[in-house]
């Protein structure tokens, strides 16, 4: 305390004004992409009504397995406290690599190994170092339009110019994407990367078809394209069959697969993962400088999944989703059909509503707001500024009693929205 004061009496700060701030900040700031976008505007006053929120893609509190956690928690550091404690390398734990090797030896039957994986910080973590390994400045990255935004955010980060593809019913549109290679080469420029979620897709819900897994993967390869794939959502299914990842399409050509534990355990943990060729996974290891994930995590993670916990747990979670989304499908059939149309995914948390033509987007978000319903804009997932016609709902978080109240207030500001 005294040094302090002593600093703050005899050293001068003047100098470091807002002028300077300004011109200290880097491209990636100054350029206004930053990492955290606001879907909407912010309100001043606190809101009329109590919102229920459809709004981020965030697993239902009463799922998480608090309880389970704690008691591996506690195992892993009685076991193994100081090697849990320490820094415990980029690649991650070999232990949960090799679980992670396992599991996808047995369901895809893929011949790959522990050390074809990396452990990261959240799929987040392994979007900006897939970027930061594949992208120079300038050269370009596509994105689905819509797309998730810290997928964008991470390409943009790397000053690179991203480059929207279109995704319908049936996921990406393998033309569209053929098409848009093609349009950017003719002018010259380098396409480099293409980030998909081929599963149950942030925002719209869509998976992406067998035929069309192949075709873009084709398409990849014939233009140089790494594909960056992103499967957040892909076991949070609750029916039909899990189609074959890019990555097992491509065998491992070209594809760095990433996987997240938050989806179906928990956003907090910030564990996912990065499956790649040997060569790549040695590149993305030389662009990591985080010192790494939590080796504690890692651990209480693996001693979760190998007393077979992570299965039954997957099981119990699916449940809850698949009966959240049928009521919300049954209420959106019952309170909004005039106003707008949806999609039906099999799995994730969202669902994606196109607003009939009469619908007022604008009125809309005003009276959602009056009558106590938050949703996503669609417009926040469109890179090129479009969607505002669209809407994405989702239904991992909101009580399962309130959804039904929730679509409600819905087709209550849908009405209100579509008159003149
Ligand atoms: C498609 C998609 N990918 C990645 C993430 C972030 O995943 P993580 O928590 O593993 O960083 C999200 C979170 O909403 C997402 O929707």
């Amino acid at each position: 305390m005294a040094y302090h004061a002593m600093t703050m009496a005899h050293i001068q700060l003047e100098h470091w004004d807002e002028q300077q701030l300004k011109e200290s900040l880097s491209h990636r700031v100054k350029g206004g992409f930053g990492a955290f976008w606001v879907a909407g505007s912010r309100p001043t006053e606190p809101p009329p009504v109590q919102p229920i929120a459809l709004t981020g893609g965030i697993p239902d509190p009463d799922t998480l397995p608090t309880e389970q956690l704690i008691e591996c928690s506690n195992t892993v550091l009685r076991r193994e406290g100081p090697a849990a404690l320490r820094y415990g390398g980029h690649q991650g734990h070999p232990g949960l690599r090799e679980w992670l090797a396992e599991e996808t030896r047995r369901r895809e039957g893929l011949d790959v190994q522990a050390d074809n994986f990396t452990i990261t910080n959240g799929i987040s973590g392994a979007l900006i170092n897939v970027s930061e390994t594949f992208l120079n400045e300038g050269e370009v990255g596509l994105v689905e339009l819509p797309t998730f935004p810290g997928g964008s955010g991470a390409i943009q980060n790397c000053l690179c110019d991203i480059v929207g593809v279109t995704v319908d019913e049936e996921g990406l549109v393998p033309e569209a994407l053929e098409e848009t290679i093609e349009q950017q080469e003719s002018e010259g420029r380098n396409v480099k990367l293409l980030y998909t979620v081929p599963n149950f897709q942030n925002p719209t819900g869509t998976t992406l078809t067998v035929e069309r897994r192949e075709r873009v993967v084709e398409i990849c390869h014939a233009h140089n394209v790494v594909i960056a794939e992103d499967d957040a959502y892909g076991d949070v299914r609750f029916e039909g069959e899990k189609p074959p990842s890019l990555f097992a399409i491509a065998r491992g050509k070209g594809v760095v697969f990433m996987g997240s534990f938050s989806k179906t355990m928990a956003t907090g943990l910030r564990i996912g993962w990065t499956l790649s060729e040997q060569q790549v996974t040695d590149s993305l290891l030389q662009t990591r400088f985080d010192l790494g994930a939590s080796p504690w995590v890692q651990r209480t993670i693996l001693e979760f999944a190998s007393n077979g916990m992570f299965e039954k747990h997957l099981d119990k979670v699916n449940e809850v989703y698949r009966k959240k989304r049928d009521v919300m499908l049954s209420a959106l059939e019952e309170r909004c059909s005039r106003y707008a149309k949806w999609t039906r995914p099999e799995g994730g948390y969202f669902l994606w509503l196109t607003l009939a033509e009469g619908v007022d987007p604008e009125k809309l978000a005003k009276a959602a707001y009056n009558l106590g319903v938050a949703y996503v804009g669609g417009y926040a997932f469109h890179i090129d500024g479009t969607g505002q016609n669209t809407v994405r709902l989702a239904y991992s978080f909101a009580n399962e009693d309130e959804i039904p109240e929730a679509i409600m207030r819905l087709g209550r500001a849908l009405e209100e929205a579509s008159q003149a």
